[in-house]
């Protein structure tokens, strides 16, 4: 893979995006500072410039028959949640290395315990029903010791106490990545791996239903092959299993 190492910009994934055409597949974009680090349902991604890893992968999906290291084999719009899978699983194979027991919020918060450190922007372009560009965007916590505006975050530096190279930690993140890739073609390995992870499996906890602004104390219960999250309304007993989208549903921590 080739990295670029910026010292700033606005957002790896903006940047990446505005320069889809012109990038390679396999390029990484990766950024000491963001000024307006974009995070799911338009939040804003916050990080400590120079103490954290944020990047962008960008990948392109070919016609069948290109040589790999200018795109990957295509792959239906419809198993783009392999993409979830397979970055959540990168991050949570790191940690792992690092030490750290980490579950995967759904559908691709990486958390520490009760604690989030790393999020996960993905933003894909289709062409037709398949897959055309995908850029991955990573947020991993590295050794930013304090988070004044978020209560529930944690890096490694905060877990472990060691100081990390981001240039290291970018290294050892890609090379799951592509440990990982071919995994994205094969179906059910990625979903079985991510599904292991899951944070709050079989654990009762509040939920919001955003579809019917309804709170209730549920059990999540796995994720469907297509990526919905069924959980089990333990307060509406006897009601079949719900099952829900992303902005579907929200937890309550
Ligand atoms: C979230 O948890 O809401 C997703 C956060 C994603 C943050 C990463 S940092 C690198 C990349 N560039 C961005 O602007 N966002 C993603």
């Amino acid at each position: 893979m080739n990295i670029r190492w910026l010292d700033t910009i606005d957002s790896t994934n903006s940047e990446a995006l505005r320069r889809l055409p012109e990038l390679p597949h396999g390029t990484v974009i990766a950024a000491l500072e963001q000024t307006a680090g974009r995070g799911q349902r338009g939040n804003t991604w916050f990080s400590e410039p120079g103490r954290n890893l944020t990047f962008s992968l960008v990948l392109k999906f070919g016609p069948e028959g290109l040589p790999p290291a200018s795109a990957l084999p295509p792959l239906a719009a419809a198993d783009a949640v392999r993409l979830n899978y397979l970055a959540s699983l990168t991050v949570a194979r790191f940690l792992q290395d690092q030490g750290v027991g980490c579950t995967v919020k759904w559908p691709n918060d990486v958390y520490a315990g009760r604690r989030k450190i790393c999020g996960i922007l993905i933003e894909n372009a289709l062409d037709g029903a398949f897959l055309a560009s995908s850029v991955v965007g990573i947020g991993i916590n590295i050794n930013q010791r304090d988070f004044p505006q978020l209560a529930n975050a944690t890096s490694l530096r905060c877990l472990t106490g060691k100081e990390y190279s981001l240039e290291e930690c970018l290294q050892q993140v890609l090379a799951h990545i592509e440990a990982l890739l071919p995994a994205l073609h094969e179906g059910q390995r990625l979903f079985a791996d991510y599904s292991a992870l899951l944070f709050g499996r079989d654990v009762n906890a509040r939920y919001h239903d955003l579809l019917t602004d309804r709170e209730y104390t549920g059990v999540i219960q796995g994720v469907a092959p297509d990526g919905r999250l069924c959980i089990r309304d333990l307060d509406a007993p006897g009601q079949p299993l719900r099952y829900y989208r992303f902005k579907e549903v929200g937890f309550i921590l």
